[in-house]
């Protein structure tokens, strides 16, 4: 597919990378040329991919783009969809993004976080109308996303995703398998907040040295009582 990065750092690189290496087509779109092209040459070097990946300006990596990837900061989000909101249309806008803000409420030297909005998915949708917006690997962090770790305890990663557009859905559930990880389709968009909010809360425990994991039994032990 032909798939624009909006935003060239570590989502952009992480996702981008894996995309590239398996043999989509990729445009790096930043709002600094030599950002786009200093992480299309760090992929070109280091993925392999079957197709040279190019450097553009935003606009052009939205215009060349099947995909979209939204790879910027919740509070840049804004500016692009008043400038891009239009372009956006008819093409799956996948949302990764977290709005993080500090926890002003957290003791002294901890560090935790809370959400500067509740939802950024429905936001991005209610202003760029016709866009195909599927929220998507917005909770683990760029490293892991660049791993080659995808199986851990017998399980295999999964990427929750939540959108209104079944082609969409579809597509975001071929390119999470592209980098070797599990679907999980999660509902309409008016989930996707949930899993904003998970997000959150897991990096918040994470951040407190818990593992996040140890809360979530196995399916066969979720309701206690196998099926
Ligand atoms: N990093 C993670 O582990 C992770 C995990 C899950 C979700 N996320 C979410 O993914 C999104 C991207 O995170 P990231 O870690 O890739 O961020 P990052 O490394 O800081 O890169 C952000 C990119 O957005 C660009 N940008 C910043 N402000 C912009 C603006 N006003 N207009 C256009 N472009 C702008 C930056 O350009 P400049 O270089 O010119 O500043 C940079 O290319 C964020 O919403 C974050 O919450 C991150």
């Amino acid at each position: 597919m032909r798939i624009g990065i909006i935003g060239a750092g570590s989502m952009a690189a992480a996702l981008g990378g894996g995309w590239a290496h398996v043999g989509h087509e990729l445009l790096i779109g930043a709002r600094s040329a030599r950002s786009a092209r200093d992480l299309a040459d760090t992929i070109n070097a280091g993925s392999e991919p079957r197709h040279r990946v190019g450097a553009a300006t935003i606009a052009e990596a939205i215009d060349f783009a099947e995909v979209v990837l939204l790879a910027v900061p919740v509070a840049a989000l804004t500016e692009l969809l008043d400038d891009h909101s239009e372009r956006l249309a008819d093409r799956v806008v996948i949302d990764c993004t977290n709005a993080f803000q500090p926890d002003e409420s957290a003791p002294d030297g901890a560090t935790a976080f809370v959400l500067g909005e509740p939802a950024v998915a429905e936001r991005i949708a209610s202003r760029a109308t016709r866009a195909r917006v599927v929220k998507a690997f917005n909770l683990l962090a760029a490293e892991v996303w660049a791993g080659e770790d995808r199986v851990f305890d017998g399980v295999r990663l999964a990427v929750p995703f939540c959108g209104d557009d079944e082609t969409a859905m579809r597509i975001v559930a071929d390119l999470a398998e592209d980098l070797a990880l599990q679907p999980f389709p999660a509902g309409g968009l008016h989930r996707a907040r949930y899993l904003e909010a998970t997000a959150v809360f897991t990096v918040g425990l994470w951040f407190d040295g818990l593992d996040a994991r140890a809360a979530i039994p196995p399916l066969t032990a979720a309701f206690a009582v196998a099926d």
